[in-house]
């Protein structure tokens, strides 16, 4: 770039004015905001250190540390005598699903599916119930209403009621999994343009949504208590968002939850800028573990989705939403928009799990299997800092700040460990520093093969060295 592109650009540099933080460090938030604010785009170089220097009036030694620092958090990388760069954007989820299909004889625990156990004998029962009866697989064939025949809405119901979650049946739909209900909600919530903010790191499936329905995402910064606050009061007066996205019992990747009295200072802010809360519970977690939803505290303003992949079945595809009274319609137009209605078949599945008690047998085996994992893996992990829900799926490892979390997870995979950097989930550049890495250990077949790579992965993590590539 010219010296007169410089000049026109050198105005949206200034140094935040807070005492808080050191300089170099205001500066690298400075820039991360930049970034995500599309005002420094990828690809495009950074001024010269000196001239930043003289025009933010500090000296060349802030300016030093403050790109080493945007560097660290990967949203910028120097190019030996050219200068410093904005980073390429995260690549497209192409990355993300690259690891779907894992090489043979790799230890996978990069997808958070459900393992299977009981599903199999209740899944043969099932159909043969079903084709046994001429009269009722007539009716399976037409189209089936959005919330189930009568029979079906009873059960649903009364499994609702089972959750703690609200159950009139004027608000509850069927979908065809989370990750429609997330869609088909944000579809009846917003339209192009509209901001929707979450924490800084989010389950990817959201970022896609809000990229089809041309929605802008923003991350905000969050703790082990969930989003903050202040960044929440602050995003309502930049963003005006429309929407929040949140996993209050257990945030996909890093799985923290937010305490009840968080839940209710989110509500209160929400309440006051008129906001959506969209709140995700797909990731499955025991009841005992779990605080009052989203949706039974503020019911009027929540659209609460949820499915059956984590707790039965990725296979069987079967979501569900609650929505607002007032919003009913909405939510049933997008609905119409996206699928006209729903698969007759997982919503009867889902009825004679319910109805045969299969669902509380499943939900017990499937608490006293994840126990015993969580036990092992605490054990194997105990010289780590590792965050993760009792009951839950995701285990969540806090890495040195010096290290790169995308190089963990390609020298794990060379090493047949297959595993997320927490970069996949970032909203719009590493602007707060978070560095983790992500792993199912729910994905291995045995609990005996996750131990043994999660004792592969102690090995790798002591052995090897972790500094972010320099891109030459
Ligand atoms: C937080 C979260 N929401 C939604 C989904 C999508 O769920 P489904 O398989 O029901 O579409 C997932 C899947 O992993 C998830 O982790």
């Amino acid at each position: 770039m010219n010296c007169n592109g410089f000049f026109v650009t050198m105005t949206i540099w200034h140094l935040p004015t807070d005492n808080d933080r050191p300089k170099y460090i205001a500066l690298a938030d400075h820039i991360a905001t930049l970034i995500q604010e599309n005002k420094l785009k990828a690809g495009e170089k950074l001024p010269p250190q000196r001239r930043l220097a003289d025009t933010l009036e500090v000296t060349t030694g802030t300016i030093t540390r403050a790109y080493a620092e945007a560097e660290k958090r990967g949203i910028v990388s120097s190019r030996v005598g050219s200068g410093t760069y904005v980073s390429q954007k995260e690549k497209k989820y192409s990355s993300y699903w690259s690891s779907y299909f894992p090489e043979e004889g790799a230890v996978d625990f990069s997808n958070s599916f459900a393992p299977i156990g009981p599903q199999e004998s209740v899944l043969h029962e099932a159909l043969q119930s079903l084709s046994s009866q001429p009269d009722y697989l007539h009716k399976l064939l037409h189209y089936t209403p959005e919330r189930g025949y009568p029979h079906q809405r009873e059960k649903f119901s009364t499994w609702l009621k089972e959750e703690n979650l609200p159950s009139e049946q004027e608000n509850c739909f069927f979908t065809q999994s989370g990750q429609h209900g997330l869609f088909t909600a944000l579809q009846a919530m917003t339209t192009a343009g509209d901001t929707v903010i979450c924490e800084a790191l989010t389950f990817p499936g959201l970022k896609m949504a809000c990229d089809s329905l041309s929605l802008k995402c923003v991350g905000l910064r969050f703790d082990e208590q969930g989003i903050c606050i202040e960044a929440l009061e602050a995003a309502c007066k930049q963003y005006h968002p429309k929407v929040i996205y949140l996993m209050p019992q257990s945030n996909n990747p890093t799985t923290a939850q937010i305490p009840l009295e968080r839940r209710k200072q989110i509500i209160e802010v929400c309440r006051r800028h008129r906001i959506f809360i969209l709140e995700d519970d797909v990731q499955v977690l025991p009841k005992k573990y779990k605080l009052p939803a989203m949706v039974s505290l503020a019911p009027e303003i929540t659209f609460h989705i949820s499915s059956f992949s984590k707790r039965l079945s990725g296979g069987i595809r079967l979501g569900f939403a609650i929505v607002p009274n007032a919003y009913r319609t909405q939510f049933q137009l997008a609905l119409r928009a996206n699928q006209w209605t729903i698969s007759s078949l997982p919503v009867e599945l889902f009825t004679y799990w319910c109805e045969s008690g299969c669902m509380t047998t499943q939900d017990k085996w499937l608490e006293t299997l994840m126990d015993e994992r969580w036990t092992v893996a605490k054990d194997i992990l105990k010289n780590h800092e590792i965050q993760y829900q009792p009951g839950g799926f995701n285990l969540w490892i806090h890495l040195p700040e010096s290290w790169s979390a995308l190089r963990v997870e390609q020298v794990a995979r060379q090493h047949g460990l297959i595993l997320r950097a927490g970069d996949h989930y970032l909203v719009g550049g590493n602007a707060f520093g978070y560095h983790g890495i992500r792993l199912c250990i729910s994905q291995p077949k045995t609990t005996e093969q996750m131990a043994e790579g999660l004792r592969q992965l102690v090995t790798i993590l002591e052995q090897e060295s972790f500094a972010p590539e320099q891109i030459l």
